[in-house]
């Protein structure tokens, strides 16, 4: 089993990572204080798979009080009603005994961001553990303390509008449970192991691209999410609540990326997007001087050999080009973007002309529009 510490201003951590780690799991919550109750949120599809596992793990520690919560997962299940639930559900369990129970959010990021907000919030706070069972998860939602929901309002859907940060108290990612992922949401997660390749780790790029066209599993699996959690882990310990500038890397290729995912209407997965999204991010960099052809094709190269999409279609630049001035880190008019300057490396750069990011969103059209 590895281990990555994260110590950040808030909450010092560790993310356990391995294959079949998971009955090491009631020894580490022990460590980490979590005792008595536990509520175990999931999604009927991650619990109906896996959850007789984590139930019986938990079980067979003598960890018996436990309750479960389940909600059904996806992006527009990223709501107040929800999290209502959770809450709803620690209230009655909990049966006004003196000790607060804790939470286990058990999937993906989205069980993960509605469980973490409601542990946050329910009595000002209780333990939370992450059991994440999707790639993206374990590389990226899991770590970090970022929780939240969606919000709805006259039709209008904003992505993680209310939110919190609250750090979990242990994360352990058993990368047994991505046996059952689908190959659509596995891509979704290679998509920002290539993102950290890029704005972090020209060697973890490069193992990438010696990878690619081979099953993805075993120690190269674990290797590329161990260095993705360093990576974040790294970040968030210097940038916990994103006020230094430095956290904010880790929207490389999400800005033009939800764009593309809210133009599409969601045809594009999130990985795919952020692809589309890495790639004209590294074309303004090219225009501006900051990255070479080579490095871009490299990119290229990569996001194609995954599988994932590098051009868009059946959407027009204009369309993208009017969702990204409402985007709400472009405040007070000016843009912001986070631009490789190589592979390994990227700054945030503020005030792009927008005449060349339209002309590297147009680019990437494929001429399909
Ligand atoms: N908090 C953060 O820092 C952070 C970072 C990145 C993304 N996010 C959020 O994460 C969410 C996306 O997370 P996601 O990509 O994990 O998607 P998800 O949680 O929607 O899960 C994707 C699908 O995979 C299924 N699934 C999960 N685990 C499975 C398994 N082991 N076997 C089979 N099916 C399984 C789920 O049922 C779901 O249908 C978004 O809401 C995004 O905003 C949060």
């Amino acid at each position: 089993m590895k281990t990555v510490e994260v110590r950040s201003p808030s909450a010092g951590y560790r993310v356990f990572l391995g294959r079949g780690i998971l009955r090491s799991l009631p020894q580490e919550l022990k460590k980490a204080g979590v005792t008595g109750k536990i509520l175990i949120v999931s999604s009927p599809r991650i619990f109906g798979l896996h959850g007789k596992k984590l139930a019986g793990v938990l079980k067979a520690a003598g960890m018996k009080d436990t309750s479960v919560e389940l909600f059904p997962d996806g992006e527009k299940h990223k709501t107040w009603e929800s999290c209502a639930g959770i809450l709803k559900e620690l209230f009655i369990f909990e049966g006004g005994s003196m000790k607060k129970p804790a939470v286990i959010a058990f999937g993906g990021g989205v069980v993960g961001d509605v469980a973490g907000f409601a542990a946050s919030i329910y009595k000002r706070g209780v333990h939370l553990v992450n059991v994440p069972t999707t790639l993206l998860a374990m590389v990226d939602s899991s770590v970090g303390g970022k929780t939240g929901i969606d919000f709805s309002n006259g039709g209008i859907t904003v992505k993680n509008m209310l939110g919190t940060f609250h750090q979990p108290r242990l994360v352990f990612a058993d990368t047994v449970f991505l046996d059952t992922l689908p190959a659509s949401e596995f891509r979704n997660g290679i998509a920002e192991i290539i993102k950290y390749g890029i704005i972090k780790d020209r060697a973890l790029f490069g193992f990438l691209e010696k990878k690619a066209g081979k099953t993805m599993s075993g120690r190269a699996l674990l290797h590329i999410i161990e260095k993705s959690v360093s990576i974040k882990a790294g970040i968030v310990g210097k940038d916990e609540c994103e006020t230094k500038g430095l956290r904010y890397l880790l929207n490389y290729g999400h800005t033009v990326g939800h764009a593309v995912e809210a133009a599409s209407a969601f045809r594009y997965s999130h990985g795919g997007a952020v692809s589309i999204g890495m790639l004209c991010a590294a074309a303004i960099s090219v225009k501006k001087g900051l990255m070479s052809a080579h490095d871009i094709g490299r990119i290229e190269g990569l996001v194609r050999a995954y599988g994932l999409p590098v051009e868009y279609s059946g959407i027009k630049p204009e369309e993208i080009m009017t969702i990204l001035r409402y985007d709400k880190k472009f405040g007070g008019g000016e843009n912001r973007f986070i631009l490789p300057c190589g592979i390994g490396s990227a700054a945030v750069v503020r005030g792009v002309k927008w005449s060349i990011v339209r002309e590297a969103v147009a680019e990437r059209g494929g001429g399909k529009t």
